[in-house]
């Protein structure tokens, strides 16, 4: 278990933590993982009493889907654990009353003034935060630990990611950024790394020898959720590409780590991030296509179009989907593209890798050979499947496509929620599935082709709405990945 300790939620009556932090915490906790000497401290801007702030929590817990069957009395013995702070975040008295909670949690069980920070506020909020808890001497290590986790969005843009990492590191030391991309946390992302590396038999087959390409997919069905004012700001590229594709794509795409550690696997996802050959503006058309819901339907109900959406500009030109390629320039992948794709409003929820091999190199029966094709199915019904070629019984050479399939309910175990895995990681100390900051500002630098291209000065206005609601995205992308290879059906 982590070391006593306090964990301090700036925008603690928020959606993110409403919906995905509170339930993971008492989870946690629940299950003894965060030790005895453990508390919160929420904090936000609005005035509430530690009372007030505990009824929330509970109605919270009740009211999320991901909160575990609270055991009997464990609701209100998490409800003493709980204590609010408000006030106005580019001030100092807020901080040093948060400095006086960690003094109180210090006097009652003893030990040193370890603290977690978790910054789950819009991302204007980021940096006066982390100047604040600096103002006041909370990012001093020398009474106990201190780290920060910082949500996404981790900038707008290159520039931006830059002056925040920079406004960061005046305060806190790398070893204490805890960047958070929540699909690292997923089981089935860090199998990508168990599956290539506790095996003898993937990793000869994973390189431009014997891959014809990558597939990346993340599908969502949901919409706009409420949220237009953030992802009318944000769109696509930054809300999911830039982020979590981007990390599937490395872990997907990395040499091998030395050692199963936050710095060796963090140098190898920089690595081959490094290793993606930059898009400039003016390739964009060829390599890339964007997209934007219209109406549609979507299980047999009809749907309204993106533009229709609450808080939508009716002209918004915001993009729901990427379908993108990536070339990447090193010896494993030479002439291997990825083609990574995402959006909202596709006809289901899911999120796959899979790697196309290429065809046998001779074709000797009656109606060619498929590629065999491994897959990550990372959610949902998670597992990983591999196709491949069998004969079909009967008289004749006939050949059918197989699926060999393994999945996750064989386990027999509940999939925890990503963000108790990364609390955890944090209170821990272990930073190995934390985007490190070379990280975030690569994949910025790679995404900045299309922000130019489709947001700078010369950018052509799109011809949206260019997809129903309920489809697979805009028909650019076939051609994208075409014409000898398709899109996976999921
Ligand atoms: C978030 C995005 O980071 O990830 C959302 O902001 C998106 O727009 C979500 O819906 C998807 O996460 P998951 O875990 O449901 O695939």
């Amino acid at each position: 278990a982590p070391e006593p300790a306090t964990l301090v939620i700036f925008g603690a009556t928020g959606d993110l933590a409403k919906r995905k932090l509170l339930p993971a915490v008492f989870g946690l906790w629940q299950d003894g993982l965060l030790g005895s000497a453990f508390n919160i401290v929420g904090v936000g801007r609005q005035e509430m009493t530690d009372e007030q702030f505990g009824d929330f929590v509970i109605e919270a817990l009740k009211s999320s889907k991901e909160t575990d069957e609270p055991h009997p009395g464990a609701l209100e013995k998490f409800r003493d654990l709980l204590y609010y702070e408000f006030g106005d975040f580019g001030g100092d008295e807020v901080y040093s009353l948060v400095g006086q909670e960690l003094d109180r949690a210090e006097e009652a069980h003893g030990g040193r003034k370890n603290a977690l920070f978790y910054l789950s506020t819009p991302p204007s909020l980021f940096e006066p935060i982390s100047n604040g808890l600096g103002r006041l001497g909370l990012a001093d290590e020398s009474e106990g630990w201190r780290r920060i986790i910082i949500e996404k969005p981790f900038g707008r843009d290159l520039a931006s990611a830059r002056e925040l990492n920079a406004a960061i590191h005046r305060v806190w030391d790398e070893s204490q950024v805890y960047r958070i991309d929540h699909y690292l946390g997923k089981e089935t992302v860090q199998n990508l790394m168990a599956i290539r590396f506790g095996n003898a038999i993937f990793e000869p087959l994973w390189n431009r020898s014997f891959v014809d390409h990558v597939q990346i997919t993340a599908a969502e069905d949901l919409g706009l959720e409420g949220r237009a004012g953030y992802y009318e700001e944000a769109g696509v590229v930054r809300d999911m590409l830039q982020n979590h594709l981007m990390q599937l794509f490395a872990l997907t795409a990395m040499e091998p780590p030395a050692a199963f550690d936050a710095d060796a696997i963090r140098d190898e996802k920089v690595k081959v991030l490094r290793s993606v050959r930059p898009i400039p503006p003016q390739r964009v058309p060829e390599v890339a296509v964007r997209g934007q819901y219209g109406p549609g339907t979507l299980y047999g109900e009809e749907v309204p179009g993106y533009r229709e959406e609450p808080g939508v500009e009716p002209g918004s030109t915001t993009p729901t989907y990427v379908a993108v390629k990536f070339e990447v320039d090193n010896w494993r992948w030479q002439g291997v593209p990825f083609f990574l794709r995402t959006g909202k409003r596709l006809p289901k929820k899911v999120t796959e890798i899979a790697v196309v091999f290429k065809r046998p190199p001779l074709g000797m029966f009656p109606g060619g050979t498929e590629r065999n094709v491994l897959a990550f199915r990372i959610q949902p019904d998670e597992g990983v499947s591999l196709k491949f070629s069998s004969k079909s019984p009967g008289q004749e050479m006939v050949l059918r496509e197989v699926v060999m399939d393994f999945r996750y309910d064989a386990f027999g175990a509940q999939l925890e929620s990503p963000y108790s895995r990364l609390l955890l990681d944090a209170m821990l100390g272990d930073a190995t599935l934390f985007p490190r900051e070379d990280e975030v500002d690569r994949a910025w630098q790679i995404v900045s082709g299309l922000l130019e291209a489709w947001e700078g000065p010369d950018a052509a206005a799109p011809d949206f709405p260019n997809y129903p609601a309920g489809t697979w995205g805009p028909e650019a992308a076939d051609a994208l990945i075409g014409p000898d290879r398709r899109w996976r059906r999921l």
